[in-house]
This record gives structure tokens, C-alpha cells and sequence, in this order.
């Protein structure tokens, strides 16, 4: 074996993606890190497992009924506290959010109100729980204005499974999926580590994300990356993260 192949083995297991478009370290803001003091452990972890670039995607959601311009802000004020430690941690490319569509959580100004990832890409979830409501209709009137949609982890929503009509029109109406890195080391439990394999195997998942909300989900994604199935899956996968 030449000393190329003997470098790229060592290369971190997550440098193929190099960006990361879903973690909740902006602090203090909803259930992610609690304090800067948090969220920079946090973004060491990541540089050291290979991410260059990190967006920050804090809740928009009912129980987190975050204001855009108040995230901006403090997000101006986390890079700025941060500048000493530029080194040693990713670049903080932007601030967007992840935005629940449920019936809890209607936008209170508008589609034009969101604060989307480049490209007017816009990170989506739904109920974890399930509900009535169908976000097929919002999600219409968001691609009509030219968003491109991401949902987050479909693996872990109950009631989406791989032969669901509404996945296949998720799908059918081009909206990507991004699965939970932890979820395929099996940090949501066995059921979403199935379908997280099942989604890759049929070729449906466009990102991986972190989902990193807390020193305990970067230890997760330390031991995640340590995962020889996840190491095939980067190696095997071609993922959009670096597009963002
Ligand atoms: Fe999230």
C-alpha cells in the first residue's frame, strides 16, 4: 500500500462531507447547547471529525418561537466571541433555522419571513409525533416560490415508513431528504437505524446532518464515526453537504 492510500485512511471520517447544514449550537436559543462555553467543545469535536463548515439551524417551532432578526443577531455575536478560536473549529458559515411544519406552527409573516440556507434552501421537519395535519400543501406553496426543500430525518417519524404514500410524494414533488448522522449508529433507537439503511439503500438520501444539539450528541457522534458501516456509507454515498 502506498503512502497516498495510507493518508486517505487516515483522513476524518466525516471530511468527505465538510459541511454540516443541521445543529442546534447556537446557544441558549431552544434545547441545544446551553452556553458558548458548550457550543465551542462542540464545534471543536467537529473539526477534529473533519467538518470545515457549519450552519446553524436552531428550532422554529411552537415550543421555540424563535424571531429571525433576534438569531441573526446573536449569531453576529457568537461569531464575534468565537474570532479567538477561529483555528480551532469550523467555519460558522451562516445562520438559517429548522422549520417545523405542524398544525402548532403557522409562519407568522409569511413564507417571505424565513431566513433559508444558500441557494433559498430551506431545512424542514415535521411532527415527530404524527398528526392530522398534511404539510404536503405548505410544502407546495414554498417549492412554488422557488424554495428547494430539505426534510430532516425522515427516519425518525413514526409514521414514515419506506412504502408510505407521503414519502413517495415527498419525493415526487423533489424534496430531498437528510438522515441523522447518529440515527446509523442507532442513537434514536433500532427502528430509525433500519430505515435510515433502508432510505440509503434506495438511493433517497441527499445530506447527512448532525442534528447536534449538546456535548452528549458530540461524544455520540465521535463514537458515530468510529462506526465501520457509517465509514462505508461515506465512502460508498455521494452526499450534497459540500454543495451548501
Ligand atoms: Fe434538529
Amino acid at each position: 500500500m502506498g503512502l497516498f492510500n495510507r493518508r486517505k485512511e487516515n483522513r476524518p471520517t466525516f471530511e468527505v462531507l465538510g459541511t454540516d447544514m443541521h445543529c442546534h449550537l447556537l446557544p441558549s436559543v431552544d434545547d441545544g447547547s446551553r452556553d458558548i462555553n458548550e457550543t465551542l467543545s462542540c464545534l471543536k469535536t467537529m473539526k477534529s471529525l473533519g467538518f470545515k463548515k457549519i450552519y446553524f439551524t436552531p428550532h422554529f417551532q411552537a415550543n421555540y418561537p424563535n424571531d429571525e432578526t433576534d438569531i441573526v443577531k446573536r449569531f453576529e455575536q457568537l461569531k464575534k466571541a468565537l474570532a479567538p478560536h477561529a483555528s480551532e473549529i469550523p467555519e460558522l458559515a451562516g445562520i438559517s433555522g429548522e422549520y417545523r411544519f405542524d398544525q402548532r406552527y403557522e409562519r407568522r409573516a409569511g413564507i417571505d419571513a424565513v431566513n433559508p440556507l444558500p441557494g433559498k434552501t430551506l431545512l424542514c421537519e415535521l411532527s415527530l409525533h404524527g398528526s392530522s395535519y398534511n404539510p404536503l400543501e405548505s410544502f407546495k406553496a414554498f417549492l412554488a416560490e422557488g424554495y428547494n426543500l430539505i426534510l430532516a430525518h425522515p427516519e425518525r417519524y413514526p409514521y414514515l415508513g419506506i412504502h408510505s404514500p407521503e414519502l413517495k410524494e415527498i419525493l415526487d414533488l423533489g424534496i430531498k431528504l437528510q438522515l441523522n448522522t447518529l440515527s446509523l449508529n442507532g442513537f434514536y433507537g433500532p427502528a430509525a437505524l433500519e430505515k435510515g439503511f433502508a432510505f440509503l439503500e434506495n438511493g433517497w438520501v441527499s445530506y447527512l446532518g448532525t442534528d447536534l444539539h449538546n456535548t452528549h450528541y458530540a461524544q455520540e457522534l465521535v463514537a458515530t464515526a468510529a462506526n465501520s458501516k457509517v465509514q462505508k456509507v461515506l465512502q460508498r454515498y455521494k452526499f450534497l453537504n459540500s454543495e451548501l
